[in-house]
């Protein structure tokens, strides 16, 4: 298992649920973390030295040399991509707009794919470069009332295998982590009808990260899927 402590990362959705949970385990690994997301109260309340945090909208292109910048100024490198932010507004098909459907694909699959093009000079100086795209089960399946945040996230599963693909020469990782039932504020806007205490925990996404982190040797995990323990399997 490799040592991570030292290594220097950007978390995108890190004001709350899973990314939240991402910077805290990263900052308690002795990793330095730049933590993006439009609220950063809860950031903010961490305070370490090991930690930036930059307020931004992924929708904002403008905001990807912001975050890179900022990084690289504070603490001269770059590592690691975890493209964990995620937009998802329930809505039949039939009755969503241009405007929503635009808004699933710039901060669910354009944003992951321009922050990696901005890193991607420091990423190509570092020896345990790694982007990780937090996907999603309906990556590969269709749920109804989630057509647009399903479509996005088929993209950025398609995105993910090209990126990996086009990158790999060159020694940088790419992964699909595709969860499905986290208990976060994303899943009670989509999936109401769950029960909250039967889904996956944010720190379980974060400890299987962690191992695609420090698990450098010549075994390669391109994709792990992961449901909650309720789901039948292979559904
Ligand atoms: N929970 C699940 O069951 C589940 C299942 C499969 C996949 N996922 C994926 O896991 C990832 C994390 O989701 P979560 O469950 O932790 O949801 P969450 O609690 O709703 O967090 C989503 C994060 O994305 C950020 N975000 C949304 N729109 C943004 C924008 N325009 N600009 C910048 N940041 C934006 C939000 O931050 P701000 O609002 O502060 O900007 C928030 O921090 C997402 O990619 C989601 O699709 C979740």
């Amino acid at each position: 298992m490799s040592d991570i402590k030292g290594k220097i990362a950007i978390v995108t959705g890190a004001g709350r649920g899973i990314g939240f949970a991402t910077v805290k385990s990263f900052l308690d690994e002795g990793m330095k973390v730049v933590a993006t997301s439009r609220n950063i109260s809860k950031l903010n309340a961490l305070n370490s030295d090991n930690l930036l945090v930059v307020p931004a909208d992924l929708t904002d292109l403008t905001s990807f040399e912001k975050i890179v910048t900022a990084c690289i100024c504070q603490f001269g490198g770059l590592d690691v991509i975890i493209n964990n932010a995620g937009y998802a507004k329930k809505a039949l098909l039939t009755q969503t707009s241009a405007e929503e459907f635009d808004l699933h694909m710039a901060v669910n699959v354009r944003a992951p794919m321009l922050l990696v093009n901005e890193a991607m000079p420091h990423l190509l100086k570092s020896t345990h470069a790694t982007v990780i795209n937090v996907c999603s089960v309906v990556s590969v399946k269709g749920y109804e009332t989630q057509g647009a945040y399903t479509a996005s996230k088929h993209a950025l599963l398609g995105y993910t295998k090209v990126l990996a693909r086009e990158t790999f020469k060159q020694n940088i990782r790419v992964h699909a982590l595709s969860p499905g039932g986290v208990g976060t504020e994303l899943i009670q806007e989509t999936r109401p009808d769950l029960d909250f205490a039967n889904l996956s925990t944010p720190q379980e996404m974060v400890d299987i990260m962690l191992f695609l982190l420090k698990n450098r040797n010549n075994a390669v995990i391109d994709q792990i899927s992961v449901r909650r323990y309720t789901k039948e399997p292979w559904a």
